[in-house]
């Protein structure tokens, strides 16, 4: 990090420190933001959670997050107890009084709720579920290129925990990210069950070859809807994008690969498993989703 970016963050770090959370419909100061130790959240990773951006006074695609939610909430048969307008103006009182314009991230929880035993039936979560907003200043910053190291770790099938579900229990993410890092890299590459190139750990994966934008075929990722909210720009703008099965080869020798996410928009790429991607730096057509996607969001 340098000096500069390193004070930027000191800073956010210090505006962070004072903020207000949501918690059960109440909003608490940052210390008493706590759940209990029998919340099957913290106990199991029974939950399921959405993160979402401000940019310039607007949640951006708030109802797309909030149809994902709802979804991943029937699918593990958890009831959130509130309209998804409910839990939108539970943001937008939080963002009130945390006084927020601009550049503030939200992480929006909902577990199963406090357990009555250490254990794992669902039915032991008999008072509601737990909902909480975490909301911090996150300015938007131009993303260093990022290096990523290929893992063992694959994202699984849809039978056994569906990657799609954004669910609190990120072990196999974490793992991932454990072996990247250990290999020396920022993040970690994941294959499919097929070893076609997947995703990361934390983001969806683009690569750029010939003018073409190449991502997995979104079977055994995360539906992100910055990926969808990409290949719908290119689709707008003439620029032939493909959900296509592709290899470990065909990356290396892509001239652009990024990532896609909520937090950090699209993400460079500079380095995969040792090897330099294009001239290692931000691409061409990399800046210019990024120009694309910042006009769609109004940043
Ligand atoms: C594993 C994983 N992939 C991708 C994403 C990006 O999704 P989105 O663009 O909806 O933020 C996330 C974000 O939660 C994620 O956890």
């Amino acid at each position: 990090m340098t000096d500069h970016v390193s004070t930027h963050q000191a800073e956010e770090d210090a505006r962070n420190a004072a903020l207000l959370f949501h918690l059960n419909g109440r909003i608490v100061p940052r210390a008493e933001a706590v759940v209990s130790i029998y919340d099957s959240g913290f106990m199991l990773g029974d939950g399921v959670w959405e993160g979402v951006r401000l940019y310039n006074g607007r949640w951006t695609f708030l109802d797309e997050h909030m149809e994902r939610l709802f979804e991943a909430a029937k699918a593990i048969d958890l009831e959130i107890g509130l309209t998804p307008d409910q839990v939108k103006q539970a943001i937008f009182d939080l963002q009130a009084a945390n006084g927020m314009q601009t550049d503030a991230h939200a992480r929006l929880m909902v577990t199963r709720g406090v357990k009555t035993r250490p254990f794992q039936h669902p039915a032991l979560s008999q008072q509601g579920p737990t909902v909480a907003i975490i909301m911090e200043h996150s300015r938007p910053r131009i993303p260093r290129p990022i290096t990523l190291a290929t893992v063992p770790h694959l994202r699984g099938l849809p039978m056994t925990q569906d990657p799609k579900l954004n669910s609190h229990s990120k072990l196999n993410c974490i793992l991932a990210c454990i072996a990247a890092q250990k290999a020396g890299a920022d993040e970690a590459l994941m294959l499919d069950v097929h070893g076609f190139v997947n995703t990361t750990n934390a983001c969806n994966f683009f690569i750029v070859k010939k003018g073409e934008v190449w991502t997995s075929t979104g079977d055994y990722c995360m539906n992100g809807i910055t990926r969808r909210k990409v290949i719908e720009l290119c689709r707008a703008n003439g620029i032939p994008v493909f959900e296509r099965n592709f290899s470990l080869v065909d990356t290396y020798s892509a001239d652009e690969a990024f990532l896609t996410g909520t937090f950090g928009a699209q993400t460079p790429v500079g380095v995969i498993d040792g090897r330099q991607i294009g001239t290692g730096q931000m691409g061409p057509m990399t800046e210019r989703l990024r120009g694309l996607y910042k006009q769609l969001v109004g940043a």
